[in-house]
């Protein structure tokens, strides 16, 4: 922080030049950024800036999205899309332009990258203008796209499985769950709390006793009898891993790895006496957990569920129908 005498007026210049300054002693792996209030794309860190009053900034008005790029291409756009329109729906967000323009300025900047593997992130916001609650008069939405390269999770959480605690905080209400707003902080404060006691994540439990999701993934379960359980999508976000692995997972039905696929309400016991636990996300994909607070899920080791289901997404990611290249230049 400055020193408190005094507290220098700067220019324009400096201010670059002190945004500059904070990259380097923090160094990102943000590619491109694409604002529409700067109306173009960025690939400078220093520039990826949002202005101060807008209402994503100071009121949490604001959804987003989070797609996978895999190989230079970005996997299952359409449901990510889906989903954020919802969100905006159901945040009272006005979109700044078509579901194809949204689209279209997503692969653009994806393009722009150069990445080929990696994430897109969107924002949606309410706009600046105001310190107000309410969206300013003559508020443009904002749209922005960031493309990075992704969340990492130890290799540990795959080979040996992780460990989930029951968080101390309540689940969000019904609607703010079901919609991707950038209102994280039950989310943020469970992960936190996990970490601080040794554990890998938390996991929500809902007002009635049943499983609800993790930080920023799904939990689902293998029974004993093999039935592949997720949570119904009342109380958690619906995940577009989740409900593309339902789809993917009868494959193994078929195969006989599993008995049956049910979406239902989960008890706790149930869920601690499930043959295996998984989380489920775009950044996780399929992670098994093999102890949940001072149960040991199954035999403590990941099962052979949570490895197939990974195969099979991965699968879907690299060579599926739901891929649209990117159009790089070069
Ligand atoms: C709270 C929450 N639940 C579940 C998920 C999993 O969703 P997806 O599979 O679309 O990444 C996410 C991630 O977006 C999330 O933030």
């Amino acid at each position: 922080m400055a020193g408190s005498s005094t507290l220098p007026i700067l220019t324009a210049d400096e201010v670059v030049s002190h945004l500059r300054a904070l990259r380097a002693r923090q160094p990102v792996t943000y590619r491109a950024f694409y604002s529409s209030q700067l109306r173009g794309i960025v690939t400078d860190p220093a520039l990826m800036v949002i202005p101060f009053d807008d209402h994503l900034v100071h009121r949490g008005h604001g959804i987003f999205d989070t797609a996978a790029l895999v190989g230079g291409k970005i996997y299952d756009l359409e449901a990510h899309l889906d989903r954020f329109l919802l969100s905006a729906e159901r945040s009272k967000l006005r979109l700044p332009g078509s579901r194809g323009e949204i689209r279209d300025i997503i692969i653009k900047t994806t393009a722009v990258s150069g990445r080929r593997d990696g994430s897109i992130r969107y924002w949606l916001s309410s706009g600046p203008g105001s310190l107000e609650l309410g969206p300013a008069a003559g508020a443009e939405p904002g749209f922005f796209v960031m493309v990075f390269d992704g969340l990492s999770y130890p290799e540990r959480w795959y080979t040996e499985g992780l460990k989930v605690m029951t968080t101390t905080y309540p689940i969000k209400a019904p609607l703010y769950a079901i919609t991707k707003a950038t209102n994280y902080l039950p989310n943020v404060l469970m992960q936190m709390e996990a970490k601080e006691a040794g554990f890998d994540n938390g996991v929500f439990i809902d007002a009635d006793g049943y499983v609800g999701e993790s930080s920023n993934m799904n939990v689902a379960f293998v029974t004993g009898g093999r039935v592949f359980v997720h949570p119904t999508f009342d109380n958690v976000l619906a995940g577009c891993t989740s409900l593309r692995l339902l789809e993917l997972a009868r494959a193994l039905v078929d195969q006989g790895l599993l008995t049956g696929i049910e979406v239902r309400d989960i008890p706790v016991a149930e869920g601690r006496a499930a043959r295996e636990m998984l989380l489920l996300g775009s950044s996780v994909k399929v992670a098994p957990v093999v102890q949940w607070d001072s149960q040991v899920i199954g035999d403590g080791r990941p099962g052979p569920v949570a490895k197939a289901l990974l195969r099979l997404l991965e699968e879907d990611m690299r060579s599926g129908d739901r891929l649209i290249p990117v159009p790089y230049q070069d």
